[in-house]
């Protein structure tokens, strides 16, 4: 049997609990376009695109996929794939332009978005902030500033007052570890600061925020299914027999993983991450009641896994792949990492030079909810996962992406796994459900199951999509050794 049988057979698949949402995943600024249309006002990634070197070919966000006119027929594409669920976010900077008062043609694109999904049967899972904080509150201080954590409370209200009476699904943050190290200390996304204070502040700042909708949402309907999405990883010593190796280890987990999931699980940053980084900024800003509210009950974790980290005291021989793609000089975004090297395991990678490595996901589910959702009694998901590939289309006008549609499988295999060793998991999204702007990368990568020409806007579904169409028609998966 192939991935091309129509119906598998019962012997060789693997079948997704009941329940389980299959689903994909995109992101306001890299899909709707529109601009600067509809009341909408510049967000950070709008000015960052404008810093010479700061984006590769100068992309930017200004028309992407065109989804804000275009939004009827995506959700029209989403049915014919069969997705069970659309993780989308809004773009604060159209709901609320400038961080002011509420823009009633920037939320009724919502509203519109919302009503469409719904009428194809598909649930909206709903994310309050990709990233594109508005421009002008940026020049207030940004994430930096503790007061941003009070707007983006006012702000998922007023999403809410739009939108609560249809969505019951509300992740208040995608990855803030990329909204505050890699863009506050590392400097390689938007705002493209590099200082090392401002990116801790950011993190707790972020983690506030979060913890303030969590409860403003919560009193106002308690019914609601509130979350927050982190990007994981898992953080390997080179040579675990060694301390420096160990240490690294240690180092990239506590930066990375426990610095977002010690205080919204536990109410409290860990020990050695306190001693790694608190004099450098965190202890600055953490005033008294702060991880009480940071801390405030969840009911769903989204994980995002793309790949492992091998790290080691010792430099590699070889530089390994994924590094900044542009010119523009960057920093490491991790605030106490000095000394810390990462290298390459020899396993296939994307061509964002990310390792491959399915099994790892198994793994890090299986952590995450032995240590923090499992005792909190909080559903897990995978909320992004996927790969970008140099796709090519053939003359028939297919796109036979191989890797991808391996990538897909071989990851939902790995949930699998994790559901059979008894980690829980209730859902996964695959990033992307379209081509888009891929950040600092621009238009450069595909991580889409479907291919956007950006010429004409044309959609064209790749065997990757049609691949997932069919597991999610089955809701099963081909066994491994089937495919
Ligand atoms: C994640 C982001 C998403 C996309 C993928 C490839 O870190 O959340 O917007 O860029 O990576």
């Amino acid at each position: 049997m192939t991935i091309l049988d129509p119906e598998p057979t019962a012997t060789a698949v693997r079948r997704f609990p009941d329940g389980f949402l299959l689903g994909a995943a995109a992101a306001a600024y890299q899909i709707e376009g529109a601009a600067h249309e509809g009341g909408r006002t510049d967000s950070i990634w709008d000015a960052f695109s404008r810093v010479p070197g700061a984006v590769i070919n100068a992309d930017n966000g200004d028309v992407a996929c065109d989804h804000y006119h275009r939004y009827r027929d995506d959700v029209a594409l989403m049915k014919e794939l069969g997705l069970n669920a659309y993780r989308f976010s809004t773009s604060w900077a159209r709901v609320r332009p400038d961080g002011g008062p509420v823009n009633p043609e920037g939320v009724d694109f919502y509203s519109r978005l919302v009503d469409e999904l719904l009428g194809a049967g598909i649930v909206p899972w709903l994310t309050l902030y990709h990233w594109d904080l508005p421009q002008a509150l940026e020049e207030r201080g940004g994430w930096a500033n503790r007061d941003t954590a009070y707007r983006f409370r006012d702000y998922a209200l007023s999403l809410h007052d739009a939108l609560g009476d249809r969505v019951d699904i509300w992740t208040t943050l995608n990855e803030p570890w990329c909204s505050s190290f890699l863009s506050y200390t590392g400097g390689a996304h938007a705002p493209g600061r590099q200082d090392v204070a401002a990116g801790l502040a950011a993190a707790h700042h972020l983690m506030l925020g979060h913890g303030l909708a969590v409860q403003a949402l919560r009193e106002r309907d308690p019914s609601l299914e509130l979350g927050i999405t982190l990007n994981l990883t898992n953080a390997k010593p080179v040579d675990p027999t060694s301390p420096g190796d160990l240490d690294a280890a240690r180092r990239i987990d506590g930066q990375f993983n426990r610095v977002f999931l010690d205080p919204i699980f536990r109410g409290h940053y860990a020990g050695d991450l306190l001693a790694d980084v608190g004099h450098l900024g965190l202890r600055d800003v953490i005033r008294p009641g702060d991880l009480e509210i940071i801390s405030t009950p969840i009911d769903a974790l989204g994980v995002n896994y793309y790949h492992g980290e091998f790290v080691s005291s010792l430099p590699p021989e070889e530089r390994h792949g994924g590094e900044a793609p542009t010119e523009r000089p960057t920093r490491s975004p991790f605030p106490a990492a000095e000394g810390v090297h990462f290298h390459a395991r020899g396993l296939p990678q994307t061509v964002m030079g990310w390792e491959v490595e399915p099994d790892g996901l198994r793994e890090l589910l299986g952590r995450v909810h032995r240590e923090y959702t499992g005792p909190a009694g909080v559903r897990l998901l995978v909320t992004e996962n996927g790969a970008a590939y140099d796709d090519e289309v053939s003359p028939d006008g297919a796109i036979h992406d191989v890797e991808r549609t391996e990538f897909l499988l071989s990851h939902l295999g790995a949930i699998l796994d994790a559901i059979d060793e008894g980690t829980p998991v209730h859902g996964y999204f695959y990033w992307s459900i379209l081509d888009n702007f891929e950040w600092a990368w621009g238009y450069d990568k595909r991580f889409g199951i479907v291919r956007v020409d950006y010429d004409t806007q044309e959609r064209t579904i790749k065997d990757s999509g049609l691949a997932y169409q069919r597991v999610i028609r089955h809701r099963a998966l081909p066994a491994a050794s089937a495919r």
